[in-house]
């Protein structure tokens, strides 16, 4: 049996999850879900990264200590991956104790094989706190007079010469470079190996791997002559994390685990993280004399009208829950189907490595192509005819059909069936999901032109002998089907599955020369299947897009012609406003405008709302003689002691409203939701009660 171990890039918590995690996560579910149907021993790692600069601001720009927002987030992202049915993963955060323990002596390894390669010194240069990354200006663009970083597209932190150890990665640049030479498959795609080929030959410099201007980290375990107090670079700490959930609670990086998976890792990454895992982490290993894991493959982003998904722009937050829950709307299956059409829509829209480019068009477009179409029909006509003849035909295969001619169509199923098993076996082992699929699709397109070939109503109304074949073909079909989809579409299987009667371990079907159909089960009964993709027409659509993105105009309109099956579905035309709640309101005059009290104010007073999840009870001063009583619906976002001293807007004019037996006297403007909300802001202290205009 082999070993199959996968790890997804463990989260930061500054951020509660997006569309953009659940892509890597469910690449990794999926390629796992595979394995484990190849009867591999698989282990499936993700977790969350939880200390560093990044999280310690975001700690205090909420008002609350560290470990408050780490165990506060970190458990989202378990919960969503709960919740999305990702199968047999392990979750691993850096505040663990073992965590803690690995990485301390991962430390004490790459000092104790020589004690040189830890030294200390001080840094000065620029510092991107998004990225936790040190960068020279070659790395960075310049936006008027401020550098900024590449990623964020936000000014970097210079750090004016901090004290710090230093690892010196400068020793393992030709190291590296012998490895992937004689790797090729180490840094994948190929695109990606060739860049980090020339970023090593462009020669390293020393890395600074510990910080002192903050504390949210693990300490370096060795003490500074100095006395600086160093914590552990954020990326050395979370790159461990890799090992960590393989090693014993001692800590110490041996063991049955380590030996089991280590040899086969294989770490799937987002192409902004690349230089981390394929430079520093190797060059950590090597120093701490350690194997190096299996490879590193890496997929690039999804935008959303060319903007990255992310935290920092929130037209793009798409929240895949949400989404998979609109997706299934239609559906008996509800969310579980809609989060199997999620998964198609995120594996086949873009192959593995390529950056893709959410649109509703697209996703609708392939919805109803793909899997309404293709899958759904095929389900739906095999099943029906099938049940529909059950009184007088019983299914049953005939080779006789199959060996006579290779130019019928009981032929070229036979052989359409074993290729996809190869092929999309073959493109899962390579990490190419999307050829994987388009492998299986074109064997469902098969499937369907075969009952379009043989016409089973009319065969069965000239009695013809070849029916039962052709009924145990497509039940058989539909077998298989089940089990080539599993690894992308759970539930999808499962309830192809229950329908056909199948009650064997799912496992991965091997073909025997150029023949799989005949491996299945002999006792099938087929039931009567229920729409599983219904069709999203034009209200379902229009529906779902003001689910997933109220905000935003992103393409709403219905395609009008759906793309065939494996052709890129069309790209979008013009980009219209979804009519929603939020969309353009109807213009007003000045004097309306005018109508409206908006004045500065500043928050004297905050406290929670007794048994109100959401509400904070505010006093905020706008000049008058007592400070107002506002209730604001902003406690998911904001403690109260952060609010205490803040200048806010207020619709002052607003008629008084008593909330949960509160006083409300006026209205605080903010932007976003409980995930990312903003009070309105000033950029200078203006003294309370001044009239906004
Ligand atoms: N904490 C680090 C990783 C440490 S691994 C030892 C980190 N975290 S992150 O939360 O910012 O992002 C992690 C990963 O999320 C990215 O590498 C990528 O895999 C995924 N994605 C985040 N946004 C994405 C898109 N818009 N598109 C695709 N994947 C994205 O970096």
């Amino acid at each position: 049996m082999s070993t199959f171990y996968i790890t997804t890039p463990i989260y930061y918590v500054n951020d509660v999850p997006h569309l953009g995690h659940a892509y890597t996560t469910i690449v990794c579910d999926a390629l796992a879900r595979f394995h484990r149907m190849r009867g591999d021993d698989t282990r499936f790692l993700t977790g969350t990264d939880e200390h560093g600069q990044k999280v310690e601001e975001a700690a205090t720009k909420r008002g609350l200590t560290p470990t408050q927002l780490v165990d506060q987030v970190a458990p989202r992202f378990d919960e969503m991956w709960q919740q999305l049915g990702l199968e047999g993963y392990r979750f691993i955060r850096t505040t663990s104790e073992r965590h803690k323990a690995v990485v301390k002596t991962l430390w004490e390894r790459i000092r104790k094989y020589n004690p040189e390669q830890l030294y200390l010194a001080s840094y000065q240069g620029w510092y991107c706190v998004g990225c936790e990354a040190f960068y020279t200006e070659s790395q960075l663009e310049k936006q008027g007079d401020q550098w900024c970083c590449t990623t964020h597209k936000r000014p970097v932190a210079w750090i004016d010469k901090e004290r710090s150890w230093f690892f010196k990665l400068t020793d393992y640049a030709q190291p590296l470079l012998d490895h992937i030479e004689a790797n090729p498959d180490f840094i994948r795609p190929d695109a990606y190996r060739k860049e980090i080929v020339s970023f090593l030959q462009g020669g390293l410099k020393d890395l600074s791997v510990s910080r002192t201007s903050f504390s949210w980290g693990i300490p370096v375990p060795e003490a500074d002559p100095e006395g600086g107090k160093h914590v552990i670079y954020v990326w050395m700490d979370a790159l461990t994390n890799y090992l960590a959930d393989l090693c014993p609670d001692d800590g110490q990086i041996t063991g049955p685990d380590v030996e089991r998976y280590w040899p086969s890792a294989l770490h799937v990454i987002g192409k902004d993280i690349l230089r981390f895992h394929t430079v520093y982490w190797p060059a950590f290993l090597l120093a701490a004399k350690l194997p190096l894991p299996k490879g590193i493959f890496a997929h690039g982003w999804w935008t959303v009208r060319g903007d990255k998904i992310s935290k920092s722009i929130p037209a793009t937050r798409i929240e895949p829950l949400a989404l998979s829950e609109a997706l299934g709307a239609g559906s008996t299956l509800g969310r579980a189907i809609g989060i199997d059409a999620m998964r198609y829509y995120l594996l086949r829209e873009a192959p593995l490595g390529n950056d893709g480019d959410f649109t509703f068009e697209s996703l609708f477009g392939r919805f109803n192509a793909e899997l309404a179409n293709d899958l759904g029909n095929l389900i739906n006509r095999s099943l029906t005819l099938v049940t529909k003849f059950a009184d007088q035909v019983k299914p049953t295969r005939d080779d006789t059909l199959i060996s006579q001619n290779s130019e019928t169509p009981h032929f070229q199923i036979e052989i359409a069936a074993a290729e996809a098993c190869r092929a999309a076996a073959q493109q899962f082992e390579a990490i190419h999901p999307s050829r994987a699929l388009e492998a299986i699709w074109r064997f469902i397109g098969v499937a369907n032109r075969y009952i379009d070939q043989t016409q089973p109503w009319t065969m069965a109304k000239a009695n013809d002998p070849a029916l039962p074949h052709v009924l145990w073909t497509l039940q058989a079909s539909l077998w298989l089907i089940a089990r080539l989809v599993a690894p992308v579409l759970p539930t999808t299987a499962q309830t192809i599955r229950s329908w056909v009667g199948d009650t064997t371990p799912l496992a991965w079907p091997i073909p025997t020369e150029s023949r799989v159909l005949d491996q299945a089960p002999a006792n099938l009964v087929a039931s009567t299947p229920s729409p599983i993709f219904p069709r999203l027409d034009d209200k379902a659509q229009a529906a779902i897009v003001a689910k997933v993105l109220p905000d935003v105009a992103v393409v709403a309109a219905a395609p009008s012609a759906t793309p065939d099956a494996g052709k890129p579905a069309p790209k979008p035309k013009a980009d219209k406003a979804a009519k929603t709640e939020d969309g353009p309101l109807a213009p007003i005059t000045f004097p309306e405008f005018q109508k409206l009290e908006l004045r500065v104010g500043k928050v004297v007073k905050a406290a929670a709302v007794p048994k109100a999840k959401k509400l904070l009870h505010l006093h905020v001063d706008l000049g008058e003689p007592e400070p107002r009583s506002i209730v604001a619906g902003i406690a998911e976002a904001y403690a109260p002691e952060a609010l205490v001293g803040k200048q806010v807007i207020v619709v002052a004019n607003l008629v008084p409203a008593t909330i949960r037996d509160i006083p409300s006297n006026g209205m605080i403007l903010a932007a976003g939701d409980a995930t990312i909300l903003g009070l309105s802001a000033l950029d200078a202290d203006v003294p309370p009660g001044t009239r906004v205009r």
